[in-house]
């Protein structure tokens, strides 16, 4: 069987990361045959790969099979029908799209061509530690779910860090800031792990920390169809920061903080046991567990596995495109809760919130003066 022939359009920080794991032989029946940048320097170390100036010339050149999109968000929708339309299979980065309308427009048109695989960079989903606490939500063990709380104010980043891509941070070439940037992850995983909850209040603060126009500090509230009720609260101008995340069941609780994942079980459901306790001061009974985990070796690689086995041999995706839609609808609805100064049920109407998206990239007077970073280790942010 012929290797699957891998396009890569955008080689900045995640691009080339993408293509040194690909270029090492860690994903098996896979090539990477072609690299596009419009920034002729960034390809001259990846000849003799066939190299592009325009992903248009890539997507139609007969030298891919499938395309990684690690371009800025807003191109994730355009070049992603586009590469659909090519008959190509698509990896998108995250977020799929900058806002919600667009991810519509994304999945519509890979609904017409079903038999063309699309998925989305979320790696965190092959995570042992995520997915021992998806094994204690799916098993029962955790209970029904009552509360969840993520604290995740570890995603510190400078103004260097802003200042180094004139799309960053702009309502223009980024949509959002830290929700729809660093925080997209998480926000995948709470949806992936807990469903979508039904409604939704944000407390955006924009520029609190940074010279910069959109939100860098986030306080959420979310309520979900059983009554269980959340907090998201992140930010990239904190230093240390905190990252805890918590989830309570009505038979235990899991803490995943510090690198170690705890849980604590009731020996019986709380409910149950509030009921039928015939005194006032007593709890359930506990039972600690540590639970341990590795943290996975090359996540990435791990989700290109997953995508070249889907397009060979038809494996389940770990991460369909099409999930990219709710990690999308959060990080907006948060946002345009914040700007309504009002609670918003899910689902939300996407036309309003990229009408005033549009009102706010027309409205902005920002100017942003990019400075080229130095020689920094852009995977040190890997390991939430
Ligand atoms: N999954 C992850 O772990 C992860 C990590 C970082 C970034 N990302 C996502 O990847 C995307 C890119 O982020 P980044 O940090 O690499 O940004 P970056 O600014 O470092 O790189 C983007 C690159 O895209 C190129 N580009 C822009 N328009 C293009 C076009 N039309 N054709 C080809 N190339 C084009 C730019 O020249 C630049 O080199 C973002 O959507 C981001 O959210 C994902």
């Amino acid at each position: 069987m012929k290797p699957i022939r891998v396009g890569i359009i955008g080689m900045g920080n995640i691009g080339k990361h993408h293509a040194a794991y690909l270029m090492a032989g860690k994903v098996a029946r896979c090539e990477l045959t072609a690299v596009c940048s419009p920034s002729p320097q960034k390809l001259e170390s990846y000849k003799p790969l066939r190299v592009f100036g325009d992903p248009e010339a890539l997507m139609s050149s007969d030298e891919v099979d499938a395309v990684i999109l690690a371009t800025p968000h807003y191109q994730h929708t355009t070049l992603g029908i586009r590469a659909l339309e090519s008959g190509l299979h698509v990896m998108v980065e995250k977020p799929i799209s900058a806002h919600k309308a667009d991810a519509e427009k994304l999945i519509l048109a890979h609904q017409a061509r079903p038999k063309q695989v699309f998925g989305a960079m979320f790696q965190l989903r092959t995570e042992p530690r995520y997915l021992k606490i998806q094994k204690l939500i799916q098993s029962g063990e955790l209970g029904e779910i009552v509360r969840m709380s993520w604290i995740i104010t570890d995603w510190f980043r400078t103004e260097a860090y802003y200042a180094s891509g004139g799309w960053r941070a702009t309502w223009k070439g980024e949509g959002g800031g830290v929700l729809l940037n660093q925080c997209l992850h998480n926000l995948d995983t709470l949806a992936w792990l807990l469903g979508m909850p039904s409604t939704v209040r944000g407390f955006c603060q924009l520029g609190r920390y940074h010279n910069i126009e959109v939100e860098d500090n986030v306080t959420a509230y979310f309520e979900y169809p059983n009554g269980a009720t959340g907090i998201f609260v992140t930010s990239t101008g904190e230093a240390p920061g905190t990252n805890r995340f918590e989830i309570a069941g009505t038979r235990g609780r899991v803490v995943l903080e510090s690198n170690q994942l705890h849980f604590t079980r009731n020996d019986s459901c709380m409910v149950q046991f509030s009921r039928e306790a015939r005194v006032g001061f007593s709890k359930p009974e506990v039972w600690n567990v540590e639970i341990p985990f590795e943290n996975a070796a090359s996540p990435h690689a791990t989700l290109m596995q997953n995508f070249i086995d889907a397009i060979l041999d038809g494996t389940p995706l770990i991460a369909p495109g099409a999930d990219g839609l709710f990690s999308v609808e959060l990080a907006n609805s948060i946002l345009y809760s914040t700007l309504l100064g009002t609670s918003l049920d899910l689902p939300m109407d996407s036309g309003a919130f990229e009408m005033r998206l549009n009102q706010l990239i027309q409205e902005s007077r920002f100017e942003k003066k990019v400075v080229e970073i130095v020689n920094d280790d852009f995977t040190k942010s890997f390991h939430r």
